[in-house]
This record gives structure tokens, C-alpha cells and sequence, in this order.
């Protein structure tokens, strides 16, 4: 029981380390927070701070969210649920990050770092439908919300375990809590698209 509080905690804790919070800080002298769409993430990263540093936070966002997991499983003593509790407290990190007034993310590249973990193959499926639809249409928030509902119904039809189709759905429900004022945007025509306004700018 100790074993399982620790790893969620340390997940939770190492999901709030937010990157683009810290690279803005550093490279700019700025809160991310108050520019481009104020968002806490990689797509905000790339309008606010450029290609590089966009890369760097997508992949350390996805880095935070298998570390929880792995966690899980080291510590979870075969118990399914533990991996699965772990990859969420690391994705709720990101969102509400403990060190950054919990003011963060949308949770979408350490969702992909937890979930490459929980089940590759779905979850790669996603990943590539994703990025087909932010292609064709550039909407990273549009690819993002396609990703996240897949998830449980691809997890569901490769008939995964029952702890893993329910934390899909968590996934699910999480990303489009915090896509919400994106969903407004996509549906009124006014969603920001990839490579659609000067760098700084929303
Ligand atoms: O993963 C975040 C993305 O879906 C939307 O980000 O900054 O355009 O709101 P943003």
C-alpha cells in the first residue's frame, strides 16, 4: 500500500515539472501562460518559442508520463491498476502542476508517454490518426481530441485489460475537460491553426 501511494505521488510529481513552463522561463524570460493560446504545452511552445524548443518539450512531456508508469510497474507489484493510477497522477501533474500554481497543461504529449506504456499498438494507432488530421486540417487541438477518444475504443476492441480501458476513459474525459474552450473555437471557426499566426502571437 506504501508502495503504491509513493508511486502515485512521485508520478504526480514528476508530471508537474511542466517543460514549457520552464524552457519559456529560460530561453525568453516569460510565462508561456500569458502568451499565444496560454497554453502549458508543446503546440504553445512551438508558437511561442520555435521548432527547437517545441521538440524538446514534446518529448520530456512524454518522457514524465512513461516514468510514471514504469514507476507503477516497478513498484505496483503486479497489480494493473497501479501502472494505470500512475500514468494518470502524471498526466493530472501536467494539467494542475503543484510547482506552477496549478496552472498547466492539456496533458496530450505525457497522455502519449503513459499510454505507449499501457498498450503500444492502440495507442500508436491513435497517434498515427492524430497526426493525419492534424495534417490535413492543422488543428493540433482537433488531432488531440480524435487521439484521446480513440483510446478507449481501441483499447476496447483490442480487448485490453478492464483497468486499462477504464484509464483510457479517464484520458478521454481529462482531454476534453481541458479542450474545452478549443472545442468552442473548432466549432465557431476561430481554433488557432499550426503555422497560422506570427511566433508570440495567438
Ligand atoms: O495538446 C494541446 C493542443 O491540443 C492544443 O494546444 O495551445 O492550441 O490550445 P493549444
Amino acid at each position: 500500500m506504501l508502495n503504491t501511494i509513493i508511486a502515485i505521488i512521485v508520478s504526480y510529481l514528476l508530471g508537474s515539472i511542466s517543460f514549457s513552463i520552464l524552457f519559456a522561463r529560460w530561453l525568453r524570460k516569460i510565462d508561456i501562460r500569458e502568451h499565444g493560446s496560454g497554453n502549458a504545452g508543446a503546440t504553445n511552445t512551438l508558437r511561442v518559442l520555435g521548432k527547437g524548443p517545441a521538440i524538446a518539450v514534446f518529448l520530456l512531456d512524454i518522457a514524465k508520463g512513461s516514468a510514471g508508469v514504469l514507476i507503477g510497474q516497478w513498484l505496483g507489484d503486479g497489480n494493473a491498476w497501479i501502472p494505470v493510477a500512475c500514468g494518470l497522477a502524471a498526466i493530472a501533474g501536467h494539467n494542475w502542476p503543484i510547482y506552477f500554481r496549478f496552472k498547466g497543461g492539456k496533458g496530450i504529449a505525457t497522455t502519449v508517454g503513459a499510454l505507449v506504456i499501457w498498450a503500444f499498438l492502440p495507442t500508436l494507432i491513435a497517434g498515427i490518426a492524430a497526426i493525419l488530421i492534424i495534417v490535413v486540417t492543422r488543428y493540433v487541438s482537433l488531432g488531440s481530441l480524435i487521439f484521446a477518444v480513440l483510446l478507449p475504443i481501441l483499447f476496447y476492441i483490442f480487448d485490453l485489460n478492464t483497468s486499462l480501458i477504464w484509464g483510457a476513459v479517464v484520458v478521454a474525459v481529462l482531454a476534453i475537460v481541458r479542450h474545452r474552450k478549443n472545442i468552442v473555437k473548432l466549432m465557431n471557426g476561430t481554433e488557432n491553426k499550426l503555422g497560422g499566426g506570427k511566433k508570440g502571437e495567438p
